[in-house]
């Protein structure tokens, strides 16, 4: 077993020649049995070569996907091509392993239902015939409980089948010969190490269907221990197995060599499918190694790249020297890292935002006509263009002389993003100043936000208005606690966010964002932002902190997940929108919103939305104290962290002021008005001195912003 572990100690070296670690090496040093590998994505021909798959599954683009589309009573099932040794050679003494794998069950369009998903390991390659519905690809009639079978089976089940004493339809079972499990639990990120999640500090439910599942199968044969976690897919692995059984000996189960893989069925539904988008595998003691989805095209082209580098080099000869380089290189210097293809094209992206010319930038955009306009407003122009030079989509903002973005809002842009490099970032290339102050962005092809939500030109789908939740508060996240220097954006709001090609959110305009060290307590600014998403201590204190950047992208988050402006007033007693959810969270009847978004939506998203609309309440909380930092905002939406419980009382001395910002196209007289019936009025009585003050404020606040 020398080979995986030499393997290990030259990644960048296998990563670069490939034929030298796959063909050459083998060679060197006997190893038999492969025992560990890893796939992000399966549409190289290497994956290709070492998978195979029977019946209705096949490779589709990136993926695995186990059942045809459009088939209906089928099986499917893909198996990596060599057997394993899972038995010690010669014993009947089992060997550990260990696999990861990210899965993607979508339940049929027509009635949400899908039978499920497994990892199996099984004695022979091929199919299992008559192995549909609830059998899952696993088993059929005549293999069924049958010790000759010798199969061990991880199934992820989305359906109840009451004959085979399924517990629910969304369970994690281990299967030992037998369709019924051997051992059985409801689908869950477990966080503590109690026996049964009684409360959100256990753990919580994980909804398999519809989402991106990572799955992790761990086997310790010295201790007969079998884990499994799962988890979506963005979190990492949960601090305590969802199951863990110490009382599983393979020894009578396996055969010295056997086959891994995944097997799924279908019942009499056509358009439910499976996929399989990553795995890794080891069976040398190690754990598997870490998977992500990557984007198929690019592991591809760079996987051939690597290829013919490989060949090139191998056909010179010149494979022994640069082993021989590498190891005197890692010795002389252990700091001196080699640049990964993956950290080059980073580091090529990472160079700062140039100098244009005034004249580039007139040609980029036909001299700035009238057609390439995007939009204006009280800030100036902006115009698409393509750069000469390079042929890149930019877009192109002129700030208008009369415009309040000043000198110092250029400069503080141009140093604060032009720095910044994130995947929820609109990446800024270069400014000019020749005429007035010229900014110069990557072109976002999807426009902002507010333009899609609120000019219901397409519709969005929950899942993509969750995605752009992600993306903005891992943005937000990178750019309080993440990069160098803290930043306060201060203007979070649907048309400062862009929307890329993927429909990625993308946050921008920083002309208002304020840099402060980590450890610095920022100090008075005057008061700006826009109103309807700014905190109500921040008229007090004239502050902007994290917190007040959390309020606005939990109003953001409210708009996003509504699909309403905050400032309008909805139809619901013709309260504002915060209030009109507060008081249906007070009465326990969130449900009727969540019940108002999933009009069109499958019921499967409910979780998930009364998550979102929780958390933007939350982080609209009137004290800054209750509300989340923005790392726990991006751990609940990836589904990594349960969601902050929600107070039971509203209180805090700037509720008045919370109230008044929410209803921000009615005037002070009619919200006090009605306050009076509120429970609170009390508190709001009590304030009226502030309220006299942050009225005040607002007329300082520069307009719209
Ligand atoms: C599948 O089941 C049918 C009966 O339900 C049987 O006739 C057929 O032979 C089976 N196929 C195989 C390959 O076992
Ligand atoms: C499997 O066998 C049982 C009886 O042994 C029978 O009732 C059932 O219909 C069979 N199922 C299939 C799919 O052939
Ligand atoms: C299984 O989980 C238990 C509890 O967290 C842990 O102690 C043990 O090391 C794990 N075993 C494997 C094989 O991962
Ligand atoms: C499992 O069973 C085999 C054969 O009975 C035995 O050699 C081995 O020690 C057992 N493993 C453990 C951890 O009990
Ligand atoms: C493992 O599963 C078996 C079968 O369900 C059960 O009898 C045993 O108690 C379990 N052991 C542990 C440690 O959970
Ligand atoms: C996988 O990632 C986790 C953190 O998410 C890390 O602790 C672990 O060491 C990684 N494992 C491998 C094999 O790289």
């Amino acid at each position: 077993m020398v080979c995986p572990k030499f393997f290990a100690t030259l990644p960048v070296l296998c990563a670069s020649i490939p034929l030298l670690c796959h063909v050459l090496l083998p060679f060197l040093c006997n190893c038999d049995a492969a025992t560990s590998f890893a796939y992000n994505g399966f549409d190289s021909d290497e994956a290709r070569a070492e998978i195979i798959c029977f019946q209705s599954a096949s490779f589709q683009d990136s993926t695995l996907q186990l059942t045809e589309t459009g088939a209906t009573q089928a099986s499917g099932r893909c198996l990596y091509s060599t057997p394993i040794e899972l038995l010690a050679a010669g014993t009947r003494v089992p060997l550990s392993f260990s696999t990861q794998f990210i899965f993607y069950i979508q339940p049929s369009s027509t009635s949400d239902l899908a039978d499920g998903i497994s990892f199996v390991i099984a004695p022979t390659l091929g199919g299992v015939p008559n192995s549909s519905q609830g059998f899952m690809g696993i088993f059929s009639n005549e293999t069924n409980g049958r010790s000759s079978t010798q199969t061990l089976a991880i199934e992820f089940d989305t359906y109840k089948n009451p004959e085979f004493q399924d517990k629910d339809e969304n369970h994690i079972g281990i299967d030992v010969n037998d369709i019924v499990s051997w051992a059985v639990t409801s689908a869950a990120y477990r966080i503590s190490s109690s026996p049964t999640i009684q409360s959100a500090e256990d753990g919580y439910a994980v909804q398999m269907k519809g989402a991106y599942i990572q799955a992790w199968i761990d086997y310790d044969a010295t201790t007969n221990q079998l884990n499994v976690s799962i988890s979506r897919v963005l979190g990492g692995k949960p601090t305590y197995p969802l199951m863990s059984n110490s009382s599983l000996n393979l020894s009578s189960l396996f055969n010295e060599k056997m086959y891994v893989g995944f097997t799924a069925s279908t019942g009499p539904l056509p358009t439910v499918l499976y996929h399989v988008y990553a795995w890794s595998f080891s069976s040398d003691g190690a754990l598997a190694a870490n998977i992500s989805m990557s984007s198929g095209n690019e592991s591809n082209s760079t996987s051939r790249i690597a290829i013919i580098v490989g060949l090139l080099l191998s056909v010179l000869g010149l494979i022994l020297v640069l082993v021989f380089l590498y190891a005197y290189f890692r010795r002389r210097r252990r700091k001196a890292r080699y640049l990964s293809k993956k950290d080059w094209q980073v580091s090529l992206q990472e160079q700062l935002p140039q100098e244009f010319s005034y004249r580039e930038l007139a040609k980029a955009t036909n001299k700035f006509n009238e057609k390439n306009r995007l939009g204006s407003g009280g800030f100036g122009e902006v115009f698409q263009g393509v750069l000469p030079s390079n042929g890149v989509a930019v877009a192109v903002k002129r700030i208008s002389k009369e415009s309040k973005q000043g000198a110092k809002e250029f400069v503080s842009e141009v140093t604060t993003i032009g720095r910044l490099r994130h995947r929820n970032l609109v990446p800024l290339l270069g400014w000019c100043q020749e005429k007035g102050f010229v900014l110069v962005y990557e072109l976002m092809p999807r426009g902002s936000l507010d333009k899609v939500l609120f000019n219901h030109q397409e519709k969005i789908s929950w899942n993509q208005r969750l995605h752009i939740l992600q993306g903005i508060a891992a943005a937000l996240l990178y750019l309080h606690e993440e990069c160098e220097q803290k930043i306060v954006h201060r203007d979070i709001k649907a048309s400062n966010v862009m929307l890329d090609a993927q429909m990625n959110a993308r946050l921008g305009d920083f002309g208002l964002a304020r840099l402060y060290g980590h450890d610095v307590v920022p100090g008075t600014t005057n008061v700006a932002g826009t109103w309807g998403y700014m905190a109500p201590e921040s008229f007090f204190t004239r502050k902007a902190t994290e917190k007040t950047d959390v309020f606005s992208f939990g109003a953001l988050a409210l708009e996003v997940a509504m699909g309403k402006k905050m400032s309008d007033p909805s139809e619901e007693e013709g309260c504002s929108m915060i209030e009109w959810l507060w008081k249906l969270q007070r009465n326990k009847a969130l449900q009727e919103a969540v019940e108002l978004i999933l009009l069109g939506e499958g019921q499967e998203t409910s979780d998930m939305v009364r998550v979102v609309l929780e958390l933007g309440l939350l982080c609209c909380y009137p004290d800054p104290e209750g509300r989340p930092s923005m790392r726990r905002v991006v751990q609940v939406l990836g589904g990594d962290a349960p969601p902050p419980p929600m107070p039971t009382v509203i209180s805090s001395p700037f509720l008045f002021s919370s109230l008044a910002l929410t209803s921000a196209s009615q005037d002070f007289t009619s919200l006090s008005m009605r306050s009076h019936s509120d429970d609170s009025s009390s508190l709001l009585m009590g304030h009226s001195k502030n309220m006299s003050l942050s009225v005040e404020t607002l007329k300082e606040a520069p307009n719209g912003r």
